[in-house]
């Protein structure tokens, strides 16, 4: 008989479910909502009433696409956090009560882990101990990942995340929410011809409030004198803070690299979508002799394959959640 697992992931703004069949993914489904855009960040309230419409439809999707009924499956994964409280409770009870009445067993996945261990739902895999700089709209970390469970966090954000970074400066140049995207296509036309300045924390630690205010005086002084500065120079701007954000992480990167000796390289989270870093990455690669990895596209982003998979290591360990557990949003 087949090992079946199926994964719910609501940490945000995405609804995701992902089933996997001896330990390889059969489908992975992403609702994402879009209503956030008009209130420019994600609406806690919001996303929770989202999540409660979507939830159902997402789980049945996943389980059709993969060809499995609910009968077959022999575990129940979902993100019991970071992330919004309120999202976060759908997933739980979602995962909870469907486990309860199949009588299998649940598995909690921390969503920072799994956008780690999404590296191993494709080959190539990396292998251990490899670096991580998992790079999100809440997060901005470089972790030294020993194991699937013995995971060393080296260095942190001391304020906002890379993501957020994008999204806040983004906002000021009049972009929608989230605005990451939108620079990294913007950023693909222009050229990186302005600097901003911003400080130099400890070593592997990142800081990323004082360029988002570097940026706005530097938008302020220029629209003073040039009321279409921003209109007239988007792309050239885009691409200025991109690069200015990929030097930083890079910076980071490398020092961790040199003092670890570690060689095998991964990115992860939402920021690694970014066409700028993923470049980047690759070409100090093959500067530094690096093996690096870089998940594809759909695995970046808030997805319940990457919880799959974390929740995969748990189950060949039969590493399954006490009936009390909950939703943590901060851990
Ligand atoms: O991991 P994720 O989907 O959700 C969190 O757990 O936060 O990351 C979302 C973040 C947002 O800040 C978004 O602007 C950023 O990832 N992002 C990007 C790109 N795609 C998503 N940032 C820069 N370039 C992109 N292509
Ligand atoms: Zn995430």
């Amino acid at each position: 008989m087949p090992k079946t697992l199926l994964a719910i992931e609501s940490s945000c703004d995405d609804t995701g479910a992902s089933v996997f069949i001896d330990a390889k993914i059969a489908s992975n489904v992403v609702s994402s909502q879009l209503d956030h855009k008009n209130f420019g960040g994600v609406v806690p309230e919001l996303a929770s009433r989202k999540h409660l419409e979507a939830i159902g439809w997402v789980v049945r999707e996943a389980m059709e696409r993969a060809g499995v009924d609910k009968q077959d499956l022999n575990a129940i994964a979902f993100t019991r956090g970071p992330g919004l409280m309120g999202s976060l409770l759908v997933g739980v009870s979602f995962a909870k009560s469907l486990a309860q009445s199949l009588n299998i067993p649940i598995i909690e996945v921390n969503h920072m882990d799994a956008h780690i261990l999404a590296h191993f739902i494709e080959d190539p895999v990396p292998h251990f101990p490899f670096l991580c700089l998992t790079v999100s709209g809440g997060h901005t970390q470089i972790v030294k990942v020993n194991s699937p469970m013995d995971m060393e966090i080296l260095g942190n954000t001391l304020d906002d995340a890379a993501g957020e970074a994008f999204d806040k400066a983004g906002k000021i140049m009049g972009l929608p929410y989230p605005a990451g995207p939108h620079i990294d296509r913007l950023a693909q036309q222009g050229h990186p011809i302005f600097s901003f300045s911003h400080p130099s924390v400890a070593d592997f630690h990142f800081s990323f409030s004082g360029l988002k205010t570097a940026f706005l005086y530097f938008l302020q002084r220029e629209m003073k004198s040039d009321p279409r500065f921003i209109e007239d120079h988007k792309a050239d701007i885009a691409a200025s803070l991109q690069k200015t954000i990929i030097d930083i992480l890079m910076k980071e990167l490398i020092r961790a690299s040199k003092y670890t000796g570690i060689t095998e390289i991964a990115i992860a989270g939402g920021v690694s979508a970014n066409s700028g870093l993923r470049q980047r990455l690759t070409e100090v690669s093959a500067e530094l002799g690096w093996r690096s990895f870089i998940p594809r596209l759909e695995y970046c982003v808030d997805n319940a394959g990457m919880i799959g998979q974390a929740a995969w290591f748990k189950l060949e360990q039969g590493d399954f959640a006490d009936w009390t557990v909950t939703a943590k949003a901060r851990m």
